[in-house]
């Protein structure tokens, strides 16, 4: 595990952004591994700008998101979708077929699961995946449990999660309780992974995730097994470590 400490926000974001740039610079058909919340926003910026100033091209690069709520469409401003879309994709030169996503509007959860493990598979797997953590440590939405789920799964939001995520929506209400994520199993099995870390709320999971034991009521300590795992926290995230 590496642990790279920046002083705020926005060197964080551009740290975490320079990884990608190299990442596609070195292989421009990489399969990058997408996050989303509030963590990514600065490093989307970053690579947009990498991309307007003419130094990075995504024409051949393809994605893989880690999850969707369960119910929602693309044209919902709530879904994870339309979150990429406004945050990235409308943006770059990326190809609209290279965009996986969990398709939210499928009712039918196994299929839409065994469709997105196979997409996954059809890539060849991932180059690098982008992260961010929850406050109770899951990655995509794996939530806190007895087990670390190998493959994607419809996963029931936990209180802590719904209450993380209600200041996205109008009211708490309105937070859907389900949705599809890639499973531990697919995050593990990319070549290499970033995390982005920061403020004072996320320094309590990050000590219990990277400097505690390895357990699935803790999703992101997993991630002290891969073989290439990189944290990019601000000085505030990385405070307990
Ligand atoms: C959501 C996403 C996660 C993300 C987490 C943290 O639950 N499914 O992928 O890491 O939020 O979000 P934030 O970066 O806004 O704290």
């Amino acid at each position: 595990m590496r642990i790279l400490e920046t002083d705020d926000y926005g060197s964080m974001s551009r740290k975490a952004a320079w990884i990608i740039f190299s990442q596609v610079t070195l292989k421009p058909d990489s399969v990058l591994g997408l996050a989303t919340g509030s963590s990514p926003i600065g490093t989307y910026e970053e690579l947009v700008r990498l991309f307007s100033s003419g130094d990075l091209d995504f024409s051949k690069v393809k994605t893989v998101n880690l999850d969707e709520y369960k119910g929602l469409g693309p044209e919902d401003p709530q879904s994870y979708r339309y979150f990429m879309n406004y945050n990235l994709f409308s943006k770059i030169n990326i190809n609209q077929d290279s965009i996986n996503i969990p398709r939210g509007e499928d009712p039918d959860a196994s299929r839409e699961c065994l469709r997105y493990d196979r997409v996954i598979e059809s890539l060849g797997g991932i180059d690098l995946q982008l992260l961010g953590i929850g406050r109770n440590g899951h990655i995509g939405f794996n939530e806190p449990g007895d087990s670390f789920p190998k493959s994607t799964h419809c996963t029931a939001l936990t209180e802590s999660t719904i209450e993380a995520n209600k200041r996205f929506f109008e009211r708490v209400q309105d937070v859907p309780r389900f949705a599809y994520t890639m499973g531990i199993g697919s995050i593990m099995g990319a070549k290499s992974i970033v995390m982005v870390a920061s403020g004072k709320a996320k320094a309590d999971i990050v000590k219990k995730a990277f400097a505690g034991p390895i357990t699935p009521m803790v999703p992101a300590s997993v991630l002290q097994l891969h073989p290439c795992f990189t944290l990019v926290g601000d000085k505030e995230a990385l405070s307990q470590l």
